[in-house]
């Protein structure tokens, strides 16, 4: 059964490279209301091309951007799969070597890859499950087991109309299991299944000071400098081992079991050449902890950005009103969000002087997820990848954050497979966006086999 279907998805790769393409000119940015149509365009693009391989598929609006949602008929247990074909902003726009949304397949010395904003994050992913489909049906005229699509449009920026809208469709969106690509491999060749996931919570501050921006030199020593405060409160979060001080972070982050340990540490990491190539050396994180376990499984406080004052050409003396930053959290275990929302505000209100004040913007917030992986969908998955690649997959973390993850079990009671080909240099969220053609070809390849493999479960 799966030879020709292989066969067939080595034959279209021409073709199916053309359609990645198609996707990837879409300018999808979900976070940008500017780019509110185009997203509507990528989802109707979705739409039409899974209608033309038999799925019943429909676009489905939500208060934000529209979800995509497809069925096809089939023998044995239910599969669905999700993506997101929302991207990121690609400013620095002046650091790109092409238009990230002109994409194209681009000759480089480790081989073919497409380059544009979204290829590996996560359009090309997205992309390869459906082109496995696409063969099997060209092949067999039908899918080895019953296969459901779900496609957001918001993953990028918080997922805002996720939850409701999987309420208010769990029947529709409830399958035997869920698959999802948008993770990596480890390494060049290694596939992977993740078993834990960090969830996210993200805040934004602005401290107020002064009524409104002052002359330095009129008013400062006397008045409180907005700047100063933020800058107190965000050197104060991390203590000299790198553990954050806010109170009751820690409570429900698990050390690591023993034998976890033992199956990361065989995975032989460089640490070194991980992060020799974005120019560093050292680990920054807790005393004591490996890079590999700071990313995977422990929880961390990043300041993403910080503004305030005169921050353009030259020099202002001013004192400025307010102060901004933008701060976010990865968080493992049982860590819960809406505790250390409520721990960090305090924590900031409690450090104002005299006459400033704080105003608050929360951003979606998501838990960890722990994968349950005595589902007999994950051995399978893990025969199934041990086939198509040099390496047998391996059991790995993840220290991204996939809000769905946690909302299939949460929300639908369904157990999440998180599958995908992604390479560490793939540059996701930066500029020049890759996405390697063989891991395109063989991330096919790997959906084929797994819904092959899943199909006699
Ligand atoms: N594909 C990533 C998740 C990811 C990151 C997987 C790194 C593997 C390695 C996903 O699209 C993403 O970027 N998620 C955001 C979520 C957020 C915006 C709610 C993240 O992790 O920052
Ligand atoms: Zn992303």
């Amino acid at each position: 059964m799966i030879d020709p279907v292989l066969a067939r998805i080595d034959a279209d790769l021409p073709a199916a490279t053309d359609r990645l393409l198609e996707l990837l000119r879409i300018k999808s940015i979900s976070t940008d209301p500017a780019f509110k149509d185009d997203c509507d365009a990528a989802a109707d693009w979705l739409v039409a091309d899974l209608k033309s391989l038999g799925f019943d598929a429909s676009k489905r609006a939500t208060p934000g951007h529209p979800m995509v949602v497809a069925h096809a008929d089939g023998e044995g247990p239910h599969v669905m799969f999700y993506g997101h074909y929302d991207v990121q902003p690609v400013d620095p726009l002046n650091l790109w070597d092409r238009d990230p949304f002109d994409p194209a397949l681009e000759e480089t010395a480790k081989g073919k890859v497409f380059r544009g904003r979204g290829s590996s994050d996560d359009k090309g992913q997205l992309m390869t499950f459906v082109e496995a489909c696409r063969a099997w049906k060209a092949v067999h005229g039908t899918l080895p087991c019953k296969i459901s699509l779900f496609f957001e449009g918001e993953e990028e920026s918080g997922s805002p109309s996720l939850v409701p809208f999987m309420k208010e469709n769990a029947a529709e969106l409830t399958a035997d299991v869920a698959l999802i690509c948008d993770t990596g491999l480890f390494g060049e060749e290694t596939p992977t299944i993740i078993t834990q996931l960090r969830g996210l919570l993200g805040e934004e501050l602005t401290i107020h000071g002064p009524s409104k921006d002052l002359h330095s030199g009129m008013y400062g020593g006397a008045a409180m400098n907005p700047v100063r405060v933020l800058s107190r409160i965000l050197g104060s979060l991390h203590d000299e081992t790198g553990r954050i001080t806010i109170p009751g972070f820690y409570d429900g982050v698990p050390e690591l079991p023993g034998q976890v340990k033992g199956q990361w540490d065989a995975l032989g990491f460089d640490h070194g050449e991980f992060l020799g190539a974005v120019g560093l050396s050292e680990p920054a994180g807790e005393d004591g902890r490996t890079a590999l376990e700071m990313i995977w499984s422990r929880p961390t406080c990043e300041v993403n950005g910080i503004w305030g004052g005169y921050t353009g050409a030259g020099f202002k003396t001013v004192l400025p009103a307010e102060a901004h930053a933008k701060v976010s959290f990865r968080l493992v275990g049982t860590q819960d969000p809406d505790a250390i929302r409520a721990s960090f505000r305090k924590m900031v209100e409690d450090m104002l002087p005299a006459d400033c004040s704080v105003e608050w913007q929360g951003h979606g917030t998501g838990a960890a997820s722990q994968m349950s992986i005595d589902h007999p969908a994950f051995e399978a998955a893990r025969a199934a990848l041990s086939r198509e690649w040099p390496q047998p997959a391996a059991y790995v973390g993840c220290g991204g954050s996939i809000p769905i993850a946690g909302h299939f079990k949460e929300v639908l009671g369904m157990d999440a497979m998180l599958i995908g080909f992604g390479k560490d240099d793939d540059q996701i969220h930066s500029p020049n966006e890759k996405y390697d053609l063989s891991s395109f070809h063989k991330g096919i390849r790997s959906w084929a086999r797994i819904i092959d493999e899943l199909a006699s479960l």
